[in-house]
């Protein structure tokens, strides 16, 4: 049967396979899809197992997506501009691709939801991995400027720096937030909420026209939602529909058709946030 996993530490929470299974069947494949826990330092002898084992393809989640990268043998332009890989695709030849469907994902999920790019400005608050990954695309669909607000304003200067010549890419300090200009589009990407440690949004950045886009899901995402809301954000939306988006195109990648997302969603959506 034809062999598929999703690798992360932990793993135990992945909804992938529940989304594959679902894509699969929908399909008309027969496949198995497992969670594997891998840490860090075991990714690159599972890997070459899961190889052996006959391994068709894998998705790569926290925190192994940028030391896959290193383990390809070769990258997608998308895997390289973001320094990550969420796809593993076998080649005839043994080898491994590695791609990134992370912003991909996002741009299909944000034109599902109707949210306009163009011209807007879109405000990223978090420099880290996940932000690194969608740069590229959002900056493909014209937006006036990008601002990323971090609390380590290094951060996010050097990813500016290295999408600089894609568009106006700015870089803040999450100190300076009160002084940013109203987003169209505000983007979290931090770990904050899961630490427990909410960011404070100030009424400035955001208006009845803003769009609040959280990249994760759950309760942390519920909770930035709801505190955009409060501050005065017109619409929200966690990042469910992009997990369902880049899932599907990681199945495209593997199986050269494109699956239907849009009842996948409407299930997982009851699944994940209907029991909170
Ligand atoms: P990911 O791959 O999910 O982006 P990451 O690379 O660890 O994960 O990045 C986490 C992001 O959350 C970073 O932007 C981080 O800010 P720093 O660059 O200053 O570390 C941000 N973050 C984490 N905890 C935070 C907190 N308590 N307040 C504000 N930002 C936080």
């Amino acid at each position: 049967m034809d062999y598929f996993a999703v690798f992360g530490h932990p793993i135990s929470h992945s909804r992938s396979p529940w989304i594959h299974a679902r894509f699969a069947e929908q399909c008309g494949f027969e496949q198995r899809y497992e969670a594997i826990d891998v840490p860090p330092e075991r990714f690159e002898e599972t890997l070459w197992d899961f190889g052996e084992a006959g391994g068709l393809g894998a998705n790569v989640t926290l925190p192994l997506k940028e030391q896959a990268a290193v383990l390809c043998d070769e990258l997608t332009e998308a895997a390289q501009r973001a320094a990550a890989v969420n796809t593993l695709i076998r080649l005839p030849d043994q080898r491994w691709r590695g791609d990134n469907t992370d912003g991909v994902g996002l741009m299909a999920d944000l034109a599902r939801l109707r949210v306009p790019i163009h011209g807007q400005r879109i405000v990223i608050i978090g420099a880290g991995g996940a932000t690194r990954g969608i740069l590229a695309p959002l900056l493909a669909a014209a937006p006036r400027e990008i601002i990323i607000v971090n609390r380590t304003p290094e951060r996010a200067l050097q990813l500016a720096f290295e999408s600089g010549a894609l568009g106006i890419v700015q870089a803040w300090s999450l100190d300076d937030l009160a002084s940013v200009d109203t987003a169209g589009l505000l983007i979290h990407a931090t770990s904050a909420y899961r630490a427990g440690a909410p960011l404070t949004l100030p009424a400035t950045l955001v208006d009845a026209d803003t769009v609040a886009y959280d990249l994760g899901y759950g309760a942390s995402a519920q909770a930035f939602l709801a505190q955009a809301r409060r501050a005065g954000a017109g619409a929200g939306f966690d990042g469910l529909g992009m997990l369902v988006e880049q899932a599907a195109e990681s199945f495209l990648r593997w199986r050269g058709v494109r699956p239907q997302t849009p009842a996948v969603l409407r299930e997982l959506t009851a699944l994940v946030n209907d029991r909170a």
